[in-house]
């Protein structure tokens, strides 16, 4: 798919994005030049997958669209049962409805926001186990996205077997940076589990991008396939969660897989209420068989060589002009540390944001916080959280971008850095809503 661009004047940038409140969601996307905000949903789909919507099966129950991603899912995964869903967080949704409930604890290696906004919202606790080195953006380390096992195994301990409701393992972590997660990690999260009967769910939106990590880095994997690795790492777990508008390179779409038929039953009847019928669950036969041809390419590891040494190209280039960015670079996105970047404005001005603010009035360039604002307030005390890390994401949509984009992209982010001692303030907020914020957050500028 090929889509014009439009370039801006910094006079308009300023106009759209005050218009906007400072929210780089609020921007409209013929206001972007480069749209660095997300790669969910953003890809481009292959001829391969345009011509199997062609053959979508819309039948209400039974299409062969279900039967075909079915077929993929238990290739792929190794889950003999599943359910699609409309997207990740509603695929979250349903299989929550069934294992969270009311004053449990959900251990994980850092829960993406939606994942914890469906834990926090039932009333229970996320608490993420993240290893401390993944908070030192300098260090580098084959497996920042990994789960901290002593602190996992005290979280256990100390909480009531029948509050447990289940572990999470995101991979790659996209909170820590991108960061993949060992297969060692995965079997010792899964020794855990069985020590102490908990379930395992992998969220795994960037499941291929993980498995190139382990392939490329971990001992004893560089001669099994992406989908061989693929394929063990799931089999540590008990069931998960999909977005599959990353590593599935659809639009749209999402599922949860799971080993145990009884698990699945319980889920169907939330996936009927919130979804739709079990055979398609918020997708159309055409999604469905776009989606079966995607795992498959997705998970091909000359696809994943060229995406992820794209974003390694952007990593280098500011890394060498001195640009503070989360190392090793990740899979799919370069973070860029804000709190160095912008050492002179305080936390309590979300640096994250003004500097994702900037990189937009310099280049039109639309990236994403992650920091503070996406923290949200705590809960109980309605206090703000700081996390220990601000982040700005430069997340590349897959097979969209050229390297020229990529390098137009480093040039605007320098020129921010050679200026970044001008910019001394934040941001403050106007208006926020009560869980989930970042997405619908209006703010000033503070000069
Ligand atoms: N889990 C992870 C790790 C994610 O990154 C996302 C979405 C979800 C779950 C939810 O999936 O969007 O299909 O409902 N991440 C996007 C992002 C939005 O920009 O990182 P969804």
């Amino acid at each position: 798919m090929v889509e014009s661009m439009r370039k801006s004047t910094l006079a308009e940038r300023q106009e759209w994005i005050k218009k906007a409140s400072y929210n780089l969601f609020n921007l409209r996307s013929e206001q972007v030049f480069i749209d660095l905000l997300t790669d969910s949903g953003t890809g481009a789909m292959s001829d391969r997958q345009w011509s199997a919507m062609m053959t979508g099966d819309e039948s209400y129950a039974g299409a062969s669209s279900y039967y075909n991603l079915k077929d993929s899912i238990r290739e792929i995964t190794g889950f003999e049962y599943f359910l699609p869903t409309h997207q990740g967080r509603a695929a979250e949704n349903v299989l929550f409805s069934v294992l969270v409930k009311e004053g449990d604890v959900i251990p994980g290696n850092a829960h993406f926001d939606t994942t914890k906004g469906h834990i926090e919202f039932r009333g229970a606790k996320a608490v993420d186990c993240t290893v401390d080195i993944a908070r030192d953006t300098t260090a580098i380390d084959p497996f920042k996205g990994n789960i901290d096992l002593d602190h996992l195994e005290k979280v256990i301990v100390e909480t009531p077997h029948e509050k447990l409701g289940c572990i999470v393992m995101t991979v790659t972590n996209n909170t820590a940076g991108g960061q993949p997660v060992s297969m060692a990690n995965l079997r010792g999260v899964r020794k855990l589990a069985d020590k102490y009967k908990v379930l395992v769910i992998i969220d795994s939106a960037r499941f291929a991008e993980n498995a190139y990590f382990i392939k490329t880095r971990e001992e004893g994997y560089a001669d099994k396939t992406i989908r061989e690795i693929a394929f063990e790492m799931f089999s540590y777990a008990d069931g998960m969660t999909m977005s599959s508008k990353k590593d599935a390179i659809v639009n749209m779409g999402g599922f949860i897989g799971f080993r145990d038929k009884e698990l699945f039953r319980k889920a169907s009847t939330f996936n009927i209420m919130f979804e739709g019928f079990v055979t398609y669950g918020g997708m159309s036969g055409r999604d469905m068989n776009a989606l079966a041809r995607g795992l498959y390419e997705g998970t091909e590891f000359e696809f994943l060589e060229s995406r992820i040494t794209q974003v390694a190209r952007l990593g280098e280039k500011l890394h060498n002009a001195g640009v503070p960015v989360q190392m090793p670079y990740g899979g799919h996105a370069i973070f860029i540390d804000a709190k160095k970047f912008l050492a002179q404005v305080p936390v309590e001005e979300f640096p994250a944001q003004r500097l994702a603010v900037e990189i937009y009035l310099e280049g039109g360039i639309r990236a994403v916080e992650i920091g503070a604002i996406m923290a949200d307030r705590d809960p109980v005390t309605r206090e703000n959280r700081y996390p220990a890390l601000e982040l700005v994401r430069l997340a590349l949509p897959r097979r969209v971008y050229t390297d020229n984009h990529i390098d137009y992209t480093a040039a605007a982010i320098i020129n921010v850095f050679e200026r970044r001692n001008t910019i001394k303030r934040g941001m403050a907020i106007k208006w926020e809503a009560p869980i989930m914020r970042h997405f619908t957050v209006e703010l000033d500028l503070i000069s």
